[in-house]
């Protein structure tokens, strides 16, 4: 049975000052908007702070999936999952304490998700499958939209597919996902698809969505 696609377009490449309207324009089309969420500390970049975050949660028309690449962050992670978030996803790189930090994203009424960096391996993660919603595999160095996909992470992609067997648990790939990529994640497995400025730096944002999705229910497994 072909994997459900979701497509998740990242608004860090939008235009931040006028992101309702950013919002709007692929609201319809796509799954969950992706609000990346940066501190300067784990990444060299800083976008949102909470608060500027929690009114995007709270004004978006869609479920938000916030992908925090913020350090120490075990307590933030539970106040996105209480601020509504839909979907809350650390990185194993910054958090003390998974078990505790899924469960109370889980408690708090949220999807829970853990992301890799590029660096890092899936093996030693697999004891957390039964207690998340998600696996994010970076296809880039996380910090910054533009950047091109990393090609060397098919081979992870399809490792973690291949780890997450029958659970109902999403495999999304974030990081240079345009057309020319997507096929390739989706046949290796990725089902839930990040995408920052193939669709923002797109005429028709919402088309570039759909497009996208096409070309994903085509090479998925
Ligand atoms: C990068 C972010 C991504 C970013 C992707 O660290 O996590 O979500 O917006 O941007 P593109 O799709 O341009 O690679
Ligand atoms: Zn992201």
């Amino acid at each position: 049975m072909a994997l459900e696609v979701r497509i998740t377009p990242s608004i860090l490449n939008a235009d931040r000052t006028n992101l309702s309207h950013e919002i709007s324009r692929i609201a319809d089309v796509s799954d969950l908007i992706h609000l990346d969420i940066m501190d300067n500390k784990f990444v060299p970049n800083f976008t949102f702070d909470f608060d500027a975050a929690s009114e995007i949660i709270a004004s978006c028309p869609i479920p938000i999936d916030a992908h925090l690449m913020v350090a120490n962050v075990d307590p933030i992670a539970v106040a996105y999952a209480e601020a509504g978030a839909a979907s809350v996803t650390v990185h194993v790189e910054a958090v003390a304490d998974v078990y505790q930090t899924v469960r109370g994203i889980r408690k708090a009424g949220a999807r829970a998700g853990l992301a890799l960096k590029p660096g890092t391996l899936i093996e030693e993660y697999e004891e957390y499958l039964d207690e998340i919603d998600m696996f994010l595999i970076m296809t880039v160095e996380p910090g910054f939209g533009g950047q091109a996909f990393i090609e060397e992470m098919l081979t992870k992609i399809k490792r973690t597919r291949k780890v997450i067997g029958s659970r109902p648990v999403w495999l999304q790939v974030d990081g240079g996902i345009s057309l020319e990529t997507i096929e390739r994640a989706a046949h290796a497995g990725a089902d839930t698809f990040v995408a920052g400025s193939a669709v923002f730096r797109s005429e028709d944002p919402a088309a570039m969505v759909a497009l996208l999705r096409e070309k994903a229910e085509a090479a998925s497994q």
